[in-house]
Formats: C-alpha cells, structure tokens, sequence
C-alpha cells in the first residue's frame, strides 16, 4: 500500500495491528495441532486485512464499539483466508505464491489445505455465533445473515463458479460484472453492511455503506485483474500473470488495460462520494490509497 496522510496511516496500522493480535490469539497462541498450524500459515501470513478493517471502520464512523465488531472483522478475514487457501489449489488457480509465502497446499498438501480452508470457514461462523449468542442482538444475527449470504453461492462462492466456468471462452460483460460483483465485491460490500449493522445505525445509512461497499469491492477486483498483468511476484506476493495462464475472463482480457483503468477509478471516485457524503474521512482515505494499491 501507498500511504497519503499520517493520521491515516497510524489508525490503518491501529487497525491492522488490533486484528493481528486478536486473529494470533485464536489461532496460534492456543492450538498447536497440525490442522491449527496450517490454519495459522495462511491466516497469520500478513495480507492487507482490507476486509476486516473496512469492517471496523464502519462500526466506529457510525458510532459503535470497536471491540465489539472484533470477532466479526476476524470472522470475516478468516472466511476470505479460507477462499483464497482453496483458490490457489491446482483444481482452481494452481498457484506456487499467496502473501509472500508458498501457497497452503505446497506445504502442507492439498489435502490439508482443503481442509485448513474448511476449518476457519466453521470456526468463522463459531465465532460470530457465539457473539450473537453473547450480545443478544438482532443487528447482530443481521450481520451474520449478510457475511454469511456474501460468503455462500449468491455471494462469492457463485463468483468463483462462475470464474472457474468461464476459463476458456469469451464471455458477456454482464457475466463479467456477475464474477466481480460476487467472487470479490460481495465480501468486501458484507465489511461495510455489517460494520454499520454492528453499529446499529439505521437502514438508511446501512444502505449507504452496502452501496459504498459495492462499487469499491468491485473496484477491488478490477484493479486485481490489472495487478495480475502489470505486477509482479516480489510487488505482489503472489503469482503474476495467473489470470493468463489459466486463460481466465478478466477485465483486462475483455475489455483491455485502458478500459480497466478508467473502470475502477470511475467506481472508486463513486464510492468516495458516498464516504464524503456519511462524513467517513478514514474511508475515503481507504479507497483512495486502494487506487494506488500495488499489491
Ligand atoms: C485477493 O484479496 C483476492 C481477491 C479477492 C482479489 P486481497 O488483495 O485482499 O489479498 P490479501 O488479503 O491482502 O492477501
Ligand atoms: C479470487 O480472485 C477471488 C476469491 C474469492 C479468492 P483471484 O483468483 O483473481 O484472486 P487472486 O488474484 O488469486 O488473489
Ligand atoms: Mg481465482
Ligand atoms: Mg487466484
Ligand atoms: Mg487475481
């Protein structure tokens, strides 16, 4: 990431920092078994912790506790751990690099590495459960509906069917937006939903922060197809130029790097109005620094 100012810059480590203490408490310091360890080699990799942050960032702008969305930010990074440990599997991306590191299934086998994904999929929902069941509130269980509806096959699972689908062949733009809007944007849109949820903010601003969390995680995924061409393994920690072995239908493949440029820039700036408009500064910031993202 490309920091612009520093009162940004110390709350985005504040943040990342309070997520990796919490995440390293409920996976490293306390299990040792082989299924933890390789739950904690992708978990505990260091990745942006975007989701996450976007999550508790929304609960403090609209007014919320941020120890109390803590479980839910974990949840939701360990859901996006397990989605990525499958992704990089040789039946999908067959990819060597995630976060720096060899992929989960290079070291521990595929085998564990599905079920590594698998196991913080369950804790994840273990984890919001037991808050629910702790706070007793109903904005709550609503948070949980929607990480779990953005998780599942309306959400980013049917994205990434669609995704593996569509290797191969040329598709329509309409199923294009389809695999962005739901294999990225529909978690990164869940942070923000759910963020405010915990909040208890009303529906209106609720609505706010989805619309935002719409247009940015598709943003999201439009400046990733472009990252895949332009970056490199050492800039990105993962493998460059994936999206061009496997022949996949990305942004850049069907409508060209120019296009791609001025798309998630063009659905950025609308996502920043809408910061702009909830009064949101360190959102803003967000989406201006994932602009610049290289990584
Ligand atoms: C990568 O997500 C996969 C996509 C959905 C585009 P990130 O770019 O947020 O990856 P990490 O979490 O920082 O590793
Ligand atoms: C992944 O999209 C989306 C997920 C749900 C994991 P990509 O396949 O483009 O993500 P990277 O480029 O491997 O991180
Ligand atoms: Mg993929
Ligand atoms: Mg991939
Ligand atoms: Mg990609």
């Amino acid at each position: 990431m490309i920091f612009l100012d520093t009162k940004f810059i110390v709350q985005f480590e504040e943040y990342q920092q309070l997520i990796n203490n919490e995440l390293g408490n409920l996976i490293k310091k306390k299990h040792k078994t082989p299924i933890y360890n390789a739950m904690g080699y992708s978990l505990l990799a260091g990745g942006k912790r975007i989701r996450p942050i976007l999550l508790l960032s929304a609960c403090v702008s609209c007014g919320g506790n941020i120890k109390s969305a803590l479980a839910f930010a974990c949840s939701l990074e360990m859901i996006h751990t397990y989605s990525l440990i499958h992704d990089d599997l040789p039946a999908m991306d067959n990819d060597d690099y995630r976060r720096g590191m060899l992929t989960n299934h290079k070291v521990f086998g595929e085998a564990i590495s599905i079920l590594a994904g698998d196991g913080l999929l369950n804790l994840a929902y273990e984890l919001m459960i037991e808050h629910c069941i702790n706070n007793n509130n109903l904005n709550d269980i609503e948070a949980f509906k929607n990480i779990a509806t953005a998780s599942g096959v309306n959400g980013m699972i049917g994205g990434q069917v669609m995704d593996i689908l569509s290797e191969n062949k040329t598709i329509d733009r309409d199923s294009l937006i389809y695999i962005h809007k739901n294999k990225t944007g529909a978690l990164i849109s869940a942070a923000l939903t759910a963020g405010a949820l915990l909040a208890n903010a009303n529906n209106e601003i609720v609505g706010k922060y989805k619309e935002a969390g719409d247009l940015l995680g598709f943003a999201f995924q439009i400046k990733d197809d472009l990252l895949d061409v332009t970056g490199t393994r050492e800039a990105l920690g993962k493998d460059a130029n994936s999206d061009i072995s496997n022949n996949k239908s990305t942004y850049v493949s069907l409508l060209g790097i120019d296009k791609a440029n001025e798309d998630y820039i063009a659905y950025s700036n609308k996502a920043i109005s809408i910061f702009e408009e909830l009064n949101s500064p360190f959102l803003k910031q967000l989406a201006l620094n994932l602009i610049r993202r290289e990584n």
